[in-house]
């Protein structure tokens, strides 16, 4: 019944923080599995877009035309408590500060305790048993030590993939993904990256993950959609973006990061 359901949809979507209108007539549509990448200059809009499926625009910012719909369900319109429901096992998020978003003085194991049984009836085992299998397929050499350990042991890079493996562990169908990468080295971003198609891999996850670098948009997304001043400007496969863009301001933005790579 719902195979041909978007995964996730934008219908023509405004959205105003007080009196600014910020986005405008914003539409695209993702599949079950399909990796969006978003990108545009800083203020185009970007994470303003990806807050609002999360109903998590603040008390300024409302959607003020259209619709956003998550499998159907108009994520404008619902309860604060069916939001809660649908946060982390249907919709999980990483921010640019994930790490920063764990507790420093408890323990991972906890953290991750607390974030399962929100959402699933399930024993404390169960939850272990996940989290280690996933650490493993993910690479991590000592699982059991790290949900032991307390975050303030770790480094930032560190943090920030066990902050991922915790969005991860709900297995969400969609993962919204706000510059999840940039504040990590260069080697510890190809690691979260990887991670990140390791989901889509294992579990069928739509990922849109919104990034300032073209590298992670040419090796993860299967569409891209570039915004500019609030508004989408070019959206695609990856292959007609990159290799065909068709805006003046897509083709400056591809421009200038393959300069900056020939040197
Ligand atoms: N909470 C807020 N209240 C008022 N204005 C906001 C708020 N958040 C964002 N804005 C404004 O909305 C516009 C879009 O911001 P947004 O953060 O979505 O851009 P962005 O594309 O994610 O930029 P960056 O690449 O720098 O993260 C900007 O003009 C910004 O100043
Ligand atoms: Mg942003």
């Amino acid at each position: 019944m719902e195979t041909n359901q978007n995964l996730l949809e934008y219908r023509k979507v405004d959205i105003q923080y007080g009196d600014r209108k910020i986005i405008q007539d914003f539409s695209l549509q993702m599949k079950q599995g399909e990796i969006l990448g978003i990108v545009g200059e800083s203020g185009s809009g970007k994470s303003t877009v990806i807050r609002a499926a999360m109903g998590l625009l603040g008390d300024s910012g409302k959607v003020s035309g259209g619709e956003i719909l998550y499998r159907g369900t108009d994520m404008t319109k619902v309860s604060g408590e069916q939001l809660r429901q649908l946060r982390g096992p249907e919709l999980g998020m990483i921010f640019q500060n994930a790490g920063a978003s764990l507790c420093p003085i408890r323990t991972i194991e906890e953290q991750l305790y607390e974030a399962v049984l929100q959402h699933e009836a399930v024993s404390k085992e169960e939850i272990r048993d996940r989290a280690l299998k996933l650490f493993e397929q993910l690479r991590f050499t000592n699982g059991k030590q790290i949900l032991k350990s307390y975050p303030f042991e770790f480094s930032g890079g560190m943090n920030q993939r066990v902050g991922i493996v915790l969005a991860m562990v709900l297995r969400p169908k969609l993962l919204l993904a706000d510059e999840p990468t940039s504040a990590l080295d260069v080697t510890v971003q190809a690691q979260v990256i990887k991670e990140m198609m390791k989901l889509r891999e294992l579990y069928g996850t739509g990922i849109a993950i919104v990034t300032h670098n073209i590298s992670v948009v040419n090796y993860m997304a299967d569409y891209v959609a570039v915004m500019h001043q609030g508004k989408l400007v070019e959206y695609g496969t990856k292959e007609e973006v990159l290799n065909h863009p068709q805006e003046a301001y897509t083709k400056k933005l591809i421009g200038s990061v393959l300069r900056l790579k020939r040197r």
